[in-house]
């Protein structure tokens, strides 16, 4: 099947946007400005406090679901050599990038792409994509990656060896920031088997960028997403009833909360009343043990949660932007959900169990969780 490409359109000398990729008013970036003098969070992985650091990362992911982060230890070379073969990938004749179309209405959906369903409002976004798998090694399907330019997947399992590092430093602190083991998130995740995804972003210049978003308003199903963009800004998070503009910020890492930590977050507050009601019935609410369950209802009830952020991008008249975003999920077929021994007629299950990729399915065809 032959997909218009965003890219192909971009460059084919067109003035006027197609009525396609005209956002509703509201929906405008004309008509939904971002707030002046609001910036995200910046937080220094190098932070020598730990105390602090813990605390920084706890009220980002808290108040924003968003922050940067810079000191990761990534070298600016590899962000720089990562971002080239991204370019080039997208620099290569039209015929060799669709040698690696996707199909996601097919269960496809590694290789290049362009979304094509429409949204309920009958629009599109103004980017092409190429997706693929990174972690773990004996689920990627090499295929699927670019073959040109040949050092691709040199570079790009480089980095995927800093973002997991940089993935598991990371839910470590979000775990300690609740008072939790600092193994927790990761073990709920999947551990070892945590999955990690490449999506390179490319939009084109856009002829009337005002009308048009490059994503659309959404949150991530990820656990966790780190993106790197060029130095071309674009992406805005909603914070407190506005969108604010995420600024470029060199060799910064931008990480968005996804939808999976706040429904642990969520599953740790079912498993936490569970744990409440049982301990009250049987002491009258006298506080006599510390189990280790009971901490962890007492840290997440006191703490609050993480939220996921929602997000949008918007795109530029002159100038291509593209962004690099690792989604870090569970396992594919990982079964997220309360556990049936929480469930009783005090605490019936608000949030079905299903697999992780049940849930992707769920929320890519916009049918209730
Ligand atoms: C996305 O959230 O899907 C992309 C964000 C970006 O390009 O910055
Ligand atoms: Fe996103």
């Amino acid at each position: 099947m032959e997909v218009e490409r965003v890219q192909a359109l971009a460059y084919g000398g067109l003035n006027e946007l197609p009525a396609h990729f005209i956002r509703p008013a509201h929906e405008r970036p004309e008509n939904s400005k971002p707030i002046e003098g609001i910036k995200v969070p910046v937080i220094s992985l190098s932070q020598p406090d730990h105390n602090l650091l813990v605390k920084q990362i706890f009220e980002a992911s808290n108040q924003w679901g968003f922050f940067l982060i810079t000191d990761h230890g990534i070298s600016p070379s590899l962000i720089q050599r990562l971002q080239e073969v991204g370019q080039e990938f997208f620099k290569l004749p039209q015929e060799e990038r669709e040698a690696y179309a996707n199909d996601p209405s097919n269960g496809k959906f590694e290789g290049y792409g362009t979304k094509m369903t429409k949204n309920q409002d009958e629009k599109v976004e103004w980017v092409d994509y190429f997706f693929h798998l990174m972690a773990p090694k004996t689920k990627v399907n090499f295929d699927f990656w670019p073959k040109n330019p040949p050092s691709y997947r040199e570079v790009t399992e480089e980095y995927n060896k800093e973002i997991l590092r940089i993935t598991y430093q990371l839910l470590e602190l979000l775990s300690e920031g609740l008072g939790l083991p600092g193994k927790i998130l990761e073990s709920h995740l999947g551990g070892e088997e945590i999955e990690t995804e490449m999506k390179i972003n490319m939009y084109p210049p856009c002829p009337q960028p005002q009308l048009a978003l490059g994503v659309e308003p959404h949150t991530d199903m990820s656990a966790l997403t780190i993106l790197v963009p060029n130095d071309v800004p674009g992406l805005q998070v909603w914070k407190d009833g506005n969108w604010v503009a995420v600024d470029y910020l060199p060799n910064a890492l931008f990480v968005h909360v996804g939808d999976q930590v706040e429904v642990i977050m969520f599953l740790m507050f079912l498993i936490s009343g569970y744990v409440r009601s049982r301990y009250e019935l049987s002491n009258n609410g006298v506080r006599s043990s510390h189990s280790s369950n009971e901490v962890l209802f007492v840290q997440v009830l006191s703490n609050g949660k993480y939220k996921s952020v929602l997000h949008r991008s918007v795109v530029n008249k002159e100038r291509m932007r593209m962004s690099w975003a690792v989604f870090c999920t569970p396992p594919h077929e990982a079964m997220i959900g309360p556990l049936p021994e929480i469930m009783d007629d005090q605490n019936p299950a608000k949030f079905s169990t299903k697999t992780y990729a049940e849930y992707r399915y769920r929320k890519f065809n916009k049918i209730p969780q």
